[in-house]
């Protein structure tokens, strides 16, 4: 595998004066933000087997969902918990009692516990001032203490937030006994530069610091690497990118990135993500759209007849990344912009290894004449014009 920051002068002298961290957890939310993309609702059994899937994918963390919200999310989270799975389990809690007793009785093994720092929701929606929700962060988490669990923190839409507010928040978090501080970008309002400067600017917190990024401007991925860049130790990420809106930092974008272009490992089994991609988009009914890095039908597809002759002759001159890597195949499509490299190689594929010269020039012409009047050719169509051209039909 080649890892960018080493083979490429750009990278290597971008990221030259950067303290990276050598591992990077991830903390999967495909069952509870993911969950939340509107239309979507798994049942029990599609949440647990899910689980025990991403488990297999090496995820550090599933936050298997949202146990106040209903009998059967706690069903489902309390079956996941009963697997012993390698994964933690973690549930999702307001900073309140109530919410913090279903996951409690969920037995999860952490409490990811929030409540909303910026003025929008401090005026809005809790109607709280600063130092009521500073208590109400207290509270939560050393209830959350005393019963021995793992608690991880988030000020909910921090990236709004006034920044000496913010730290002071996240202080007397860890001073109430916080493990993991996660800082959600909740609107996904930040960019790179921004991110970066906001997680160096918590830095100083002696605590691991998460990050969980929204994707309404299609930045996720990029701020949450540049979080990592920053300090940051774990991501919060969902497979396909589900989630609220325009989703979440995607799983496969954000690992295939740690590895092949930083060099960050992670406990992911990359070649399992299509897989499980794959698994996610039948039950939540969610397509993944064919133009999707690492996990669409198009990520390692080649039909132009330059790019097609390039990966014929060397893999990496247009695939980035090996298909293989992440569970996929290179495919080669015919259709009017194919050139004769690729048709060769589909009907070497295809079987056909005895063509004369005048045949072949044929069945190029007719694969051509196809792709012109907009069809996409499939395999069926190239050996049909095939047997055709031997006369065979
Ligand atoms: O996006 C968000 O702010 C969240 C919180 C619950 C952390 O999902
Ligand atoms: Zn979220």
């Amino acid at each position: 595998m080649i890892i960018y920051r080493e083979e490429n002068e750009i990278i290597r002298e971008a990221l030259k004066n950067i303290n990276l961290p050598k591992n990077v957890y991830i903390f999967d939310t495909t069952l509870r933000d993911g969950e939340q993309t509107p239309g979507v609702s798994l049942t029990v059994d599609e949440k647990v087997e899910i689980a025990v899937k991403l488990d297999e994918l090496g995820v550090d963390v599933i936050e298997a969902g949202f146990p106040i919200s209903s009998l059967g999310e706690r069903e489902a989270i309390k079956k996941i918990c009963s697997l012993n799975l390698n994964a933690e389990i973690c549930g999702l809690a307001r900073a309140r009692k109530e919410d913090i007793d279903a996951a409690i009785d969920c037995g999860v093994d952490r409490i990811h516990t929030f409540i909303a720092t910026s003025p929008l929701h401090r005026k809005y929606k809790l109607k709280m001032d600063k130092e009521e929700i500073i208590e109400r962060a207290i509270e939560a988490i050393e209830y959350i203490k005393e019963h021995g669990i793992k608690v991880e923190f988030s000020a909910e839409d921090a990236t709004r937030t006034e920044l000496n507010y913010l730290k002071e928040v996240y202080k007397k978090a860890i001073e109430a006994g916080a493990d993991i501080i996660n800082v959600p970008d909740t609107v996904g309002v930040m960019i790179p530069r921004a991110m970066n400067y906001l997680i160096k600017y918590l830095n100083d917190l002696d605590v691991t610091i998460s990050v969980h990024c929204h994707n309404d401007f299609g930045l996720a991925v990029a701020n949450s690497l540049a979080a990592v860049e920053a300090g940051a130790k774990q991501i919060h990420c969902t497979i396909n990118g589900l989630g609220e809106r325009g989703g979440n930092a995607a799983l496969e974008e954000v690992v295939m990135s740690l590895h092949c272009i930083y060099g960050i490992k992670t406990n992911i089994k990359t070649e399992k993500l299509y897989e499980v991609s794959k698994l996610v988009a039948k039950y939540t009914e969610i397509n993944v759209q064919p133009n999707k890095a690492i996990v669409g039908e198009n990520a390692f597809a080649h039909e132009s007849g330059i790019h097609a002759h390039g990966v014929l002759a060397h893999a990496l001159t247009y695939e980035p990344i090996p298909p293989e890597l992440v569970g996929q195949k290179r495919k080669i499509i015919l259709g009017k912009h194919t050139g004769t490299h690729a048709i060769k190689a589909k009907l070497k594929e295809l079987g056909y290894n005895n063509l004369t010269e005048e045949q072949f020039k044929e069945i190029v012409k007719r694969i051509k004449s196809l792709g012109d009047k907009g069809k996409r050719i499939t395999d069926r169509d190239v050996e049909a014009i095939v047997e055709d051209v031997l006369g065979r039909v």
